[in-house]
């Protein structure tokens, strides 16, 4: 019997730790799923509003925008300024999704398929879903509306806890 293998078991194992948490390997975005399950295992370990919060800041495309900020309100990173040039922030956002949302896809101006683009591409339709006629949440979305952990309420959140560094 050969047993080629016996000097790689450190790196199978380290490959497999590699392959469970690509994420983490790659300092990238979990996936909806991923994150959706991260959060479900943070809430049953009883983390706190803030820990919430902040993990959703990081790993949302908030964090590409805003600073943590205080006197509650975010701040703004220097790419989150260049990137808000002609976008005009979240509030306005969504506001303008409510009234696209009740325009059927092919009477759509130019301008409302840029912001419908850039409404995904900034990651809010994780969360937030556009469905005709109606501004609708995903299922994620619902559960965090459900919690208060909105988008208003994480900038509260965040921008009065002294948790700001701590790392999540
Ligand atoms: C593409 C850049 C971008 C991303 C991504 C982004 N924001 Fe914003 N956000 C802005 C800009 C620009 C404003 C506008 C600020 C203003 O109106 O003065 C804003 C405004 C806000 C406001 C309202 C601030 C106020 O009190 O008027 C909240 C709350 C907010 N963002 C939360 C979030 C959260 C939470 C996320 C992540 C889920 C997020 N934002 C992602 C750019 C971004
Ligand atoms: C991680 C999930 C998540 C992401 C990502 C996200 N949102 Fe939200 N957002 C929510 C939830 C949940 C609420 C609360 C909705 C409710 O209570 O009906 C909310 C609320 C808001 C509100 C306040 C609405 C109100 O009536 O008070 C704005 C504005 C908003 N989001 C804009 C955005 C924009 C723009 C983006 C992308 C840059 C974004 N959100 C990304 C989850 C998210």
């Amino acid at each position: 019997m050969k047993l080629p293998a016996i000097g790689q078991p450190g790196g199978a194992v380290i490959l497999l730790v590699l392959s469970l948490s690509p994420v983490a390997a790659l300092g990238q975005e979990p996936s909806r799923e991923a994150s959706n399950a991260t959060l479900d295992r943070m809430i049953a370990a009883g983390k706190s509003q803030p820990e919430l919060a902040k993990y959703l800041f990081n790993t949302h495309g908030c964090k590409n925008c805003h600073t943590v900020g205080r006197d509650g309100k975010l701040g703004f990173t220097a790419k989150g300024t260049e990137r808000a040039q002609g976008f005009e922030g979240c509030t306005n956002m969504l506001t303008a999704m409510t009234v696209l949302v009740q325009v059927p896809e092919d009477k759509r101006s130019p301008q409302q398929r840029q912001k419908a683009e850039r409404f995904e591409e900034f990651g809010c339709t994780a969360c937030h879903k556009i469905t005709p006629g109606k501004l609708d949440l995903t299922e994620i979305g619902m559960k965090l509306a459900h919690l208060h952990l909105g988008c208003v309420d994480v900038q509260k959140v965040l921008a009065t806890s002294p948790l700001k560094s701590s790392a999540y």
